[in-house]
């Protein structure tokens, strides 16, 4: 049998308040988050509008965590190079707004972050087979993308099946993270799919003890 992979929880700074930006992250740091997930929407890809490059600049003076930059943007290769710049260490398209996804990842790559796809719910986990080479991460939407608190899609864990195995199958270091409506229960679900970075908004803010949250997630993760 396979030894248990490790598990990252990696809460979204998007439920943070953003006026305590640094306290919040030593917060979370203090309180064992892995990553640092940074939610970038444009209010063209997402119906909402959040933030940019001089805040993941912000966050990186703070933070001691990876910062794991989720892109909901259209034309995100435009924005690769000042989200590098700002200090992101991975940077992650949706495969929806990128129609030269492969480029994108190069791309990417060649600014030095670790390079992810994101797929919505409706999108086949196919999209990223003949990228494999080029991927660092694979991210599941298990909501619609826009916004944080919204109830898990369970439709989402068989794609997490599908692409554990065929990351599996290509033996490469993919990581495979689950995004929206991560709570006790689905982070439990989420890692029996495959998951193996858990990010979570309202589960780690909405009780204001973000260690306590935290934990509880890794234990619903291992049980
Ligand atoms: C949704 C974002 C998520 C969101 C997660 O568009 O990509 O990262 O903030 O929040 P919760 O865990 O509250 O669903
Ligand atoms: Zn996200």
């Amino acid at each position: 049998m396979r030894p248990p992979r490790p598990v990252r929880i990696a809460p979204s700074i998007l439920s943070a308040d953003f006026a305590r930006l640094g306290d919040e992250v030593k917060a979370l740091e203090a309180g064992g988050a892995d990553w640092i997930h940074v939610d970038v929407m444009d209010g063209r890809f997402v119906p909402n509008l959040t933030m940019g490059p001089p805040f993941v600049s912000s966050l990186h003076k703070q933070a001691t965590r990876p910062l794991d930059c989720h892109l909901m943007m259209v034309e995100p290769e435009r924005w690769v190079e000042p989200f590098a710049r700002a200090g992101a260490h991975v940077i992650t398209v949706h495969a929806e707004a990128s129609p030269h996804l492969h480029r994108t990842l190069q791309s990417i790559r060649a600014a030095g972050c670790k390079a992810g796809v994101a797929l919505n719910p409706h999108t086949p986990e196919d999209v990223v087979r003949y990228v494999l080479p080029l991927l660092d991460l694979v991210l599941v939407m298990s909501v619609n993308p826009g916004f944080g608190g919204q109830e898990f899609i369970p439709e989402t864990l068989s794609k997490t099946a599908a692409l554990r195995a065929m990351i599996d199958a290509s033996g490469r270091e993919i990581a495979l993270e689950i995004d929206g409506g991560i709570k006790i229960g689905t982070a439990r679900q989420a890692v029996q799919a495959g998951a193996d970075v858990l990010v979570a908004g309202q589960a780690v803010f909405a009780g204001g003890q973000y260690g306590r949250a935290i934990e509880a997630l890794r234990q619903d993760a291992a049980s």
